[in-house]
């Protein structure tokens, strides 16, 4: 009896002992890869984090610097080579369909039928989140980047008003180059320039232009006039940058204008995430407005957690992750720090400032008229062979390496040696 008794007790303090360590081993893990590492992006990146943890699930970070997420990609490449994917990485538009094609994703479809993302998440986000029918990523947000965003006090005391037109905003960036400032708050780096030429082809051309040439990849629209006139205006917005331009990140740009050094940044609307991380206003200290001439269009990306087939030790946590980002309260706190809107259409604006009241009304009136159109720069244009090629063309002319009209040809052999 005795020894049975100590055998017992023994057991129950083996017991103790093993729970004690235990909630630390067993605790559910996601392991989340992502360039969310500016100011803003990492401050709306913390209300996903937090709302895992109070569920009890730990958020091993993966981030890895560099806007538009190349840097990320390669990153992510290596380890889904090397046979050790993440929960889930950030990923933008034809990059999920190229990764669900290697059938490394996760199927998602029973979450998603008892979240209804059919039913409230809209059809062009859709189109990147399923592959062959199969929800295979959580898509965040609805971010676009045809805006600009202006530094109010030098506008106001240069008497400027907001451009309407390219020719208008031309007339206000010579007005602030004569006054001394810097007209153009510009980061020299590929994916910076090609968010600019998202916009100049559109503004330039129009949508349909712009579908023909950026989606559709039409040969006969790289080298028409207007193409050129694209790059000629590209050449021209390069007049405007400071000297330091060259490899400056997104935010840093953003910074200047926040700081009153420069009046303007062409950008996504993720730039409004660093405005309102360093306490700005809209409306009162900077404004936000579609870039001149492209006002009833939306060149958007959607940043999308596509979630990796990971161990069963992995798969609650996963399915959690991605119940909690479509959560519409998740949507609504989450995106109005990050700048974009969100990715349900049956989540209230109540919390939005202006600049984001205005993105969601506007995704909402493109979607009606058929002007929603994918970004080239962010990866819902083309494949990211296509995007790539283009950058280099754009990149090479911007930086002068390639006059307007070597460019447009450049565009054509370059857009079909990728394709093949
Ligand atoms: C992403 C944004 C991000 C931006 C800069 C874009 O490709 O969609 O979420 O803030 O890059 O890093």
């Amino acid at each position: 009896m005795n020894k049975l008794k100590a055998f017992l007790c023994g057991s129950v303090l083996l017991a103790a002992g093993a729970m004690a360590v235990r909630p630390a081993a067993a605790a559910e893990t996601v392991e989340v890869l992502h360039w969310w590492t500016s100011g803003g992006e990492a401050a709306a990146l913390a209300v996903l984090k937090k709302k895992l943890e109070s569920q009890g699930v730990t958020w091993q970070d993966v981030p890895i610097a560099g806007g538009g997420g190349e840097q990320a990609m390669t990153v992510l490449r290596a380890r889904v080579t090397g046979g050790n994917p993440p929960t889930a990485s950030q990923m933008l538009g034809f990059d999920i369909q190229d990764w669900a094609a290697q059938g490394v994703l996760a199927n998602l479809n029973d979450i998603a039928a008892k979240e209804g993302w059919d039913k409230t998440i809209p059809p062009s986000l859709q189109a990147f989140s399923k592959y062959k029918g199969t929800w295979v990523a959580a898509p965040v947000n609805i971010h676009s980047t045809n805006w600009i965003w202006v530094n109010k006090k030098i506008f106001d005391d240069l008497g400027l008003k907001l451009p309407q037109s390219w020719d208008e905003f031309i007339a206000d960036l010579d007005k602030v180059k004569a006054a001394g400032k810097v007209a153009l708050a510009h980061g020299g780096q590929p994916w910076q320039e090609a968010t600019i030429f998202d916009s100049v082809v559109l503004t330039t051309g129009g949508p349909t232009f712009y579908k023909k040439a950026l989606i559709d990849l039409d040969p006969a629209t790289f080298v028409s006039d207007k193409m050129k006139t694209v790059f000629e205006r590209m050449s021209k917005l390069r007049s405007y940058v400071d000297d330091n331009f060259s490899g400056r990140d997104w935010n840093l740009a953003s910074a200047m204008v926040i700081n009153g050094q420069a009046a303007v940044q062409i950008m996504g609307d993720w730039a409004k995430g660093e405005f309102i991380n360093a306490g700005k206003k809209p409306g009162v200290d900077f404004l936000c407005a579609r870039f001149p001439g492209t006002q009833g269009t939306v060149t958007f990306n959607t940043d999308q957690f596509a979630m990796f087939k990971v161990g069963a030790d992995r798969q609650s946590a996963q399915a959690k992750m991605a119940t909690d980002i479509e959560s519409p309260d998740f949507q609504s706190a989450f995106n109005v720090i990050k700048g974009s809107a969100p990715a349900r259409t049956d989540v209230s604006d109540a919390a939005f400032d202006a600049c984001g009241k205005k993105a969601i009304a506007d995704v909402k009136e493109a979607q009606a008229e058929g002007t929603l159109l994918g970004s080239l720069a962010h990866g819902h244009a083309a494949r990211a062979a296509v995007k790539n090629a283009m950058y280099d063309v754009i990149t090479a002319e911007f930086n002068g390496s390639y006059t307007p009209e070597q460019a447009v040809k450049e565009l054509v052999s370059a857009v079909a040696a990728a394709k093949q």
